[in-house]
Parts: structure tokens; sequence; C-alpha cells
């Protein structure tokens, strides 16, 4: 019998994820300087992390021989206290991906549906179909979730809706009023996931908060690998009804969330100055972006986030141009949109050498 014969039929269909590339790997395969190549690929920080959080980390590594807090105590007394919630409906995952996982485990079974629209994070269809259930993709109308359309999808097999507000890959946003008018209308079985990766970029993100406290099936998803620019250490949360929190902590590793990364968020929430340093520099960057792509006659997407999609024509061979010029974005065929780019919002003279090399690549 054959190994592939024993697996679990959702194993082997199930696509690939392709993350942004590592610049070790791009000076390997082109023989370039790993230091002069910039990586405006996975919407990191190019501020780099919090400096308290790294303060802190490098504290923590002192103890490496110990096991983490299973229950990550610290951090989720810390984020309970922010959030004004409860401990009990924080839950601290190994980066938000992981919670989109265990979401997947507490309630996919083969033959359910999701609700997710197209462009959006790969991830929501690659845990949907991990767990053999239906993505049900809705078109985004002008690069932006169209709630009505998402709403018009929701089925009796559906479970989980997820938004992600700004989306990935699009920087778009839907706005607190239509959100909480969408998942009031939601009926009683479904979940709805709300993805705040990025957040803390915006001046008033929507609060979710009053549907917790109505009663309602949802869960915000925020982490610390954005704008706090801790997306090595891995660490996302997400807060809900302590019964919904308790039941992805009940279906997670003992210790998901390493010590480092614990520590290290823990400072972070206290980087007042460094996030807001971080939305100013992104703010500046976008405006940046968007006059050099309307004087280039360059479509765009009006983006709210830390990155921004850019129509590009031969999306592919643009992507390899700019990458042997030393400058990594992400090419958006496995979103569908080839003819497009997303470059993450770098600081000013890392878009200036976005900009440069894009021209260059740009002559044929
Ligand atoms: C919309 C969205 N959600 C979640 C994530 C996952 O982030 P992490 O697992 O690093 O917390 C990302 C990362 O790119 C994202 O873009």
């Amino acid at each position: 019998m054959t190994l592939s014969a024993l697996v679990n039929p959702s194993v082997l269909s199930q696509p690939v994820y392709e993350p942004g590339k590592p610049i070790e790997d791009v000076a390997r395969e082109l023989g370039l300087d790993p230091a002069g190549i910039i990586k405006l690929a996975s919407n990191e920080n190019p501020l780099g992390a919090s400096p308290l959080g790294i303060a802190a980390a490098t504290r923590a590594l002192g103890q490496a021989e110990l096991y983490p807090d299973g229950g990550c105590f610290v951090l989720r007394q810390k984020l309970a206290a922010r959030l004004a919630l409860a401990p009990e409906q924080v839950v601290v995952g190994n980066g938000s991906n992981e919670l989109l996982e265990l979401l997947g485990h507490v309630f996919l079974r083969p033959g359910d549906e999701v609700v997710m629209g197209a462009p959006a994070f790969i991830v929501y269809k690659l845990v949907t179909l991990l767990f053999g259930a239906r993505a049900i993709e809705v078109p985004l109308v002008d690069h932006r979730h169209d709630l009505s359309a998402l709403a018009k999808a929701v089925t009796p097999r559906t479970k989980l809706v997820f938004l992600p507000s700004p989306n990935n890959p699009t920087g778009t946003a839907n706005s607190e009023a239509e959100i909480l008018t969408f998942v009031r209308g939601l009926p009683e079985h479904v979940v709805f996931v709300f993805d705040e990766a990025y957040a803390e970029y915006l001046e008033n993100p929507p609060d979710i908060r009053p549907l917790i406290a109505e009663g309602r099936k949802v869960i915000g998803l925020r982490t610390f690998s954005k704008i706090y620019g801790l997306a090595s250490l891995r660490v996302g949360y997400g807060y809900a009804s302590a019964e919904l929190a308790g039941l992805l902590n009940r279906v997670r590793q003992p210790f998901n969330v390493n010590a480092i990364g614990q520590a290290a968020a823990v400072a972070a929430l206290d980087d007042v100055s460094f996030v807001a340093g971080a939305r100013a520099m992104n703010e500046a960057g976008l405006r940046q972006l968007e006059t050099a792509f309307r004087s280039r006659d360059l479509e765009w997407v009006p983006s709210v986030a830390n990155f921004v999609l850019v129509k590009v024509g031969e999306g592919a061979r643009v992507f390899a141009e700019l990458q042997k010029r030393g400058v990594i974005v992400r090419p958006m065929k496995p979103y569908g949109m080839p003819e497009w780019l997303r470059v993450t919002v770098g600081t000013e003279a890392q878009n200036i050498r976005f900009l440069g090399a894009l021209d260059e690549a740009s002559v044929r």
C-alpha cells in the first residue's frame, strides 16, 4: 500500500501557502549580498521591532531552559485590562495564524461551509480546506468586502464567516457601522471571525466589543507581528466570550506561545511612542507611494494598511526584475491578480529604492 493511500484526503489536496520570500533565499538564488536586499513582501514593520519588546525578549532568553507559562497569565491579564474584558475572554496564539487554525479545530467538519471574501487572506481558505469544509468565496466589489453579498452567501451549512479589515491583500476596510449591522443580521448558527491584523494602522479601528457584550458568536483576532514588529516571535491573540475563548484554549498545544514572545508582547504593549512613530511613518509612506503611482500613471488600490496593491501589468516578470535589483515584493497571482504586486510600505528610503527598481523593471 502506498503512503498516500493512508493519508487524510484533505491533506493530499491541500494547497501550500506561499510566504514572502526570505532575504537569505533571494541572496542565495541570485548571488546578491543579503545586506543590500530589502523585503517589502510580508507587511512587516520597516522600523524593526519594538525596542521595549526586544529588551524584554532578551531578558527572557536568560531563562530559555524553562517551559513558558502555557496560560500566558501576564499577557492575558494585560490584554484583558486594555480591552476592558476578563482574562478568560482572551486567548493567545502562536501568531494569529494559529488562532485561525484553532477555529477550524473547534468548529469545522467535512461538509460545513465557510464564507469569505475573495481576494482575502489566503489562510482562511487553507484552514477551511484542511478540515474538509467548503470555502464559499464572495468576490470583493471595488476591492472591498461586500457585506450584503457575504450575508447572502450564508446558508444553513455555514459555520464561520471571516472578515479581515483592513483586508490583506487589498488594504481596504469596512466601517464599524456596516460591520455591526452585518453581524447583528447573521443567523445564530454562524461564528463571525473579525481579523484585525492591521487594526493599529487605523486611527479609529472598528470596535466589536458591543457584539461580544450582546452575547453574539464573534471573535476579534489581533497580532504582534505587524505594527509591534514582532513577527518572528509569533504572538497573536483573540478576544471573545469566555465560552468561545475557552474552546480555543481547550484545543491549543499546552505551550503554544514561547516565553520570549510572551515577554516581548507584554513590553511592546507599553511602547506607545514606537507604535505612534510606525503609524505616522506608514501614513507618510502611503502618501509617498500614491504620489509616485499617480505620476507614473499606475493604477493602485487606496490602502489604509501598511501595504498597497499596484497594477504593473506582467506581475510575475516585474516581480522577478525587482528581485534581481534586491527588492522583494509579493506577486499576486496566488490571489488571482496576476497583473498586480503587493508592496509593503517601507521607510522613505526603501520606498524610493522600490520605485527606482520599479522604473527600471518596467522598461522593456
Ligand atoms: C489579514 C491577516 N491575518 C492574519 C495574519 C497572520 O499574522 P500572524 O500569524 O503573524 O499573527 C496576517 C499575516 O500576514 C494577515 O495578513
